[in-house]
């Protein structure tokens, strides 16, 4: 690796220490039954139509409106996203934590920050040619309080916003941050491995996708930074092409 990227890397490590969310609990994703994952489609479906005439202003007002799924009950805001609206680079997290949900913005918290430095590391920022969004855009919680994963069904129900996001946006290179964000995203089994997906660029409606580590997970296991530089640098190179 050149010097030059080796010091983009070091950039990357300036992020402090955070607590990863619980993803232990597979218990609550499996107990969303085929029935609440069907209904939560076809709702899903009829969203998207309703959605496909919005412009920003209006999408983003719905987003903080919507009331589609129980998510909506303990959010202080929903956070539909953040950045240039026209960006030729979008990154997709999972859904807001405690920090994002009081402030209405994704990644603000500590694995925001190294977010941040990831973006400097690629000589971006946030805001400036970069979208940032999630998978969900309320923070899902476990009954004692802590951040989970999204369950399928809050999945199901938000994924239209996302969608016509990405059909404003209109990117030109897609990296998704974390194996939960990733297999919503491209509509893969959830027991799909991160490692599977890494490495090789994947395709959403035409538009290369790269699947890194989530900022947070890197966090806890900075050893795995120089791995999630080598998707940047994939990223990059497929942006460069188009
Ligand atoms: N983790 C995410 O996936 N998204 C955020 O906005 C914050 C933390």
């Amino acid at each position: 690796m050149n010097p030059e990227k080796l010091v983009r890397l070091e950039r990357m490590g300036l992020g402090p220490v955070w607590q990863l969310r619980s993803h232990a609990d597979e218990s609550v994703a499996m107990a969303v039954t085929d029935a609440t994952a069907h209904v939560a489609t076809e709702f899903a479906t009829e969203l998207s139509t309703d959605l496909a005439a919005l412009d920003w202003d209006d999408l983003e007002a719905t987003i903080r409106d919507c009331a589609r799924c129980g998510l909506c009950r303990g959010r202080t805001h929903a956070v539909p996203g953040v950045g240039d609206r026209k960006a030729s680079w979008l990154f997709v997290g999972e859904g807001p934590g405690r920090s994002e949900d009081l402030e209405g913005e994704p990644f603000v918290g500590p694995a925001g920050k190294l977010l941040d430095n990831m973006l400097k590391a690629m000589q971006l920022a946030r805001g400036v040619d970069t979208y940032i969004a999630n998978i969900v855009k309320c923070r899902p919680v476990d009954a004692d309080g802590s951040d989970r994963p999204p369950v399928q069904n809050e999945v199901a129900a938000c994924r239209p916003f996302l969608e016509r996001q990405i059909d404003l946006i209109k990117p030109t290179v897609i990296v998704v941050l974390g194996k939960t964000a990733a297999t919503s995203l491209l509509g893969l089994n959830e027991e799909t491995s991160l490692a599977s997906l890494r490495g090789e660029p994947h395709s959403y409606q035409g538009i290369p996708v790269v699947v890194t580590y989530h900022p947070a997970y890197l966090l806890l296991k900075p050893e795995d930074k120089a791995k999630s530089w080598r998707d940047l640098c994939l990223a990059q190179s497929l942006h460069d092409e188009r």
